[in-house]
């Protein structure tokens, strides 16, 4: 079976966005794949030098990734921080990785702009860092985004540059697995774009009935279509392609004879969609809310994941001792 690598950064809680766009990807490919899903805690210093609650956001993560449908007996989950043989491959890929093709990516510079009082060395390695993660496993495929294209290179750069200076066949140059068809746009509800936490238009996995129907009915609109089968404008095609989702086949023909028609009130269309999108999320903020209740379940699956993931990292990192000619002394 094919290896696959997969990491999230721990920063807050998982909205639909994150559970169609990847999450919902990542349960089909659990069944397909040797799938390892990690909490990428180490990563998220680069950002936030000061966890206060770099431990209960991994914990968040992990909880809403088992009650979505993870399941640790098919894929492997971890926390990053759990399996220290990173750290050992995180420093021999730094010593091969060259100050200005750090400095050059998009994404080293986007943050350095944005924190310009903490640009730090992790965040100037964070590729490589990225690329440890990846090649550990010796991952051929890596379900991202296209945000992480540039990493992914760099992933490839550096796997084929250590095959190069130690002459090795030994790290596969992992692919970037486009979630493709598996993968669905979540639409703000403000009227434009994707749903984010930073753009502040998400809808919680965790979000009760009350808090999803607010956000809902305060979803952009405009003031109705006046000709006959109309282009729906972004605002409106965004609620239907929320309704195509979460909602039954007729729920969307309804509505959407009712636009084409021109008899649509937006806000009946937005009660039912609000109604939906809770009948979808309660299966699964009920999951949240046993998981987040079960501690010890919680703690056996973070070490059985990092006993898991140890042992594939141990494999490597001593071959990759081997090769670069750490041997035990006097042997
Ligand atoms: N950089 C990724 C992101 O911000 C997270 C990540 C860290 C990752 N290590 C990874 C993703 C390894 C895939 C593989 O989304």
């Amino acid at each position: 079976m094919e290896t696959v690598v997969s990491g999230i950064r721990p920063t807050g809680n998982l909205h639909l966005g994150n559970y169609f766009g990847a999450v919902k990807a990542f349960i089909q490919m659990q069944h397909e794949y040797n799938c390892y899903f990690f909490i990428a805690d180490w990563h998220s210093l680069t950002t936030h030098p000061k966890p206060e609650n770099i431990v209960n956001n991994a914990n968040t993560i992990l909880t809403e990734y088992l009650a979505c449908g993870i399941d640790p007996d098919l894929a492997t989950i971890y926390i990053q921080s759990d399996v220290k043989e990173v750290l050992e491959l995180y420093l021999y890929l730094n010593m091969n990785a060259y100050l200005g093709e750090l400095e050059r990516t998009t994404s080293f510079k986007e943050k350095a702009r944005k924190q310009p009082d903490n640009v730090n060395a992790g965040l100037l390695t964070y590729p490589t860092l990225m690329a440890a993660d990846i090649l550990m496993h010796k991952a051929i495929k890596v379900p991202v985004g296209k945000d992480q294209e540039q990493n992914m290179e760099m992933a490839r750069k550096f796997a084929r540059r250590f095959n190069t200076i130690y002459g090795v066949e030994f790290f596969p140059e992992p692919a970037s697995f486009s979630l493709g068809d598996r993968a669905i746009k979540i639409p703000g509800l403000d009227g434009s774009g994707k749903m984010g936490k930073s753009e502040g238009n998400a809808i919680y996995l965790i979000d009760d009935e009350k808090t999803i129907k607010k956000k809902v009915m305060k979803a952009v609109t405009d003031s109705g279509p006046t000709e006959p089968n109309s282009v729906k404008p972004e605002p409106i095609e965004n609620l239907f392609t929320l309704l195509e989702i979460v909602s039954t086949e007729e729920t969307y023909n309804f509505f959407n004879d009712q636009y084409n028609n021109c008899s649509i009130r937006y806000g009946d269309l937005k009660k039912q969609l609000a109604e939906d999108i809770n009948a979808y999320c309660a299966p699964i903020r009920e999951r949240i809310i046993d998981f987040s209740n079960n501690k010890e379940y919680l703690a056996k699956v973070a070490t059985q994941g990092a006993e898991k993931a140890r042992e594939s990292a141990i494999k490597t990192i001593e071959e990759v001792r081997h090769i670069i000619g750490f041997r035990p002394i006097g042997k």
